[in-house]
């Protein structure tokens, strides 16, 4: 009777890892793409308001164009947390993740001084190039998985 309950016990808790497994293999793909979706999205969206700001358009003064970036960039960061809960690696065990965290601050800086702070067009259009190289650099740092970002990739 132990032995049958115990072997009952055994498949149960194989049968409820085997679930969870699953239920990350489901999801983990599908929030990738998501992911690397809305980081594009964010790019182009990002690429347009450098490119009105640069030009002194009135396009930038719309509403919606002000409040997009942040439901884009606050599901990207979302997207990025549930990658995080189901690899397990966040910036304190993994150092191309921390290298992506800081780098995204610096891009959003840059991207903040290029659309709105920079008081001359010369100025927007290097903070401009500055955000634009760091995107990339982000972009190497996540196909590395290496802080050296695009010199990492094989
Ligand atoms: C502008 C910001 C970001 C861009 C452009 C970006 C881009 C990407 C890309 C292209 C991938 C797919 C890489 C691949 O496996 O080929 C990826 C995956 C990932 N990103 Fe991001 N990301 C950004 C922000 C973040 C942030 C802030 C974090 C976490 C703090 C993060 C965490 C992750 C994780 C955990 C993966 C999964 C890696 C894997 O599947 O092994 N990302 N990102």
């Amino acid at each position: 009777m132990l032995v049958l309950a115990s072997t009952c016990q055994l498949f149960s808790w194989h049968d409820i890892n085997y679930s969870q497994e699953l239920i990350v293999q489901d999801f983990y793909l599908p929030i990738k793409t998501a992911h690397m979706s809305l980081a594009m999205i964010s790019l182009l969206g990002f690429i347009i308001r450098g490119w009105w700001a640069i030009n002194s358009s009135a396009l930038l003064q719309q509403r919606w164009v002000k409040n997009a970036p942040h439901i884009v960039d606050t599901l990207l960061l979302t997207t990025a947390v549930l990658l995080m809960i189901i690899l397990g690696q966040h910036p304190g065990n993994q150092g191309w993740i921390l290298a992506k965290l800081i780098a995204l601050v610096f891009y959003i800086g840059f991207g903040t001084l290029a659309i709105k702070r920079a008081p001359t067009r010369a100025t927007k259009i290097l903070f401009f190039g500055l955000a634009i190289a760091t995107f990339a650099y982000i972009i190497g740092v996540a196909i590395a998985h290496h802080p050296t970002s695009w010199l990492g990739v094989t």
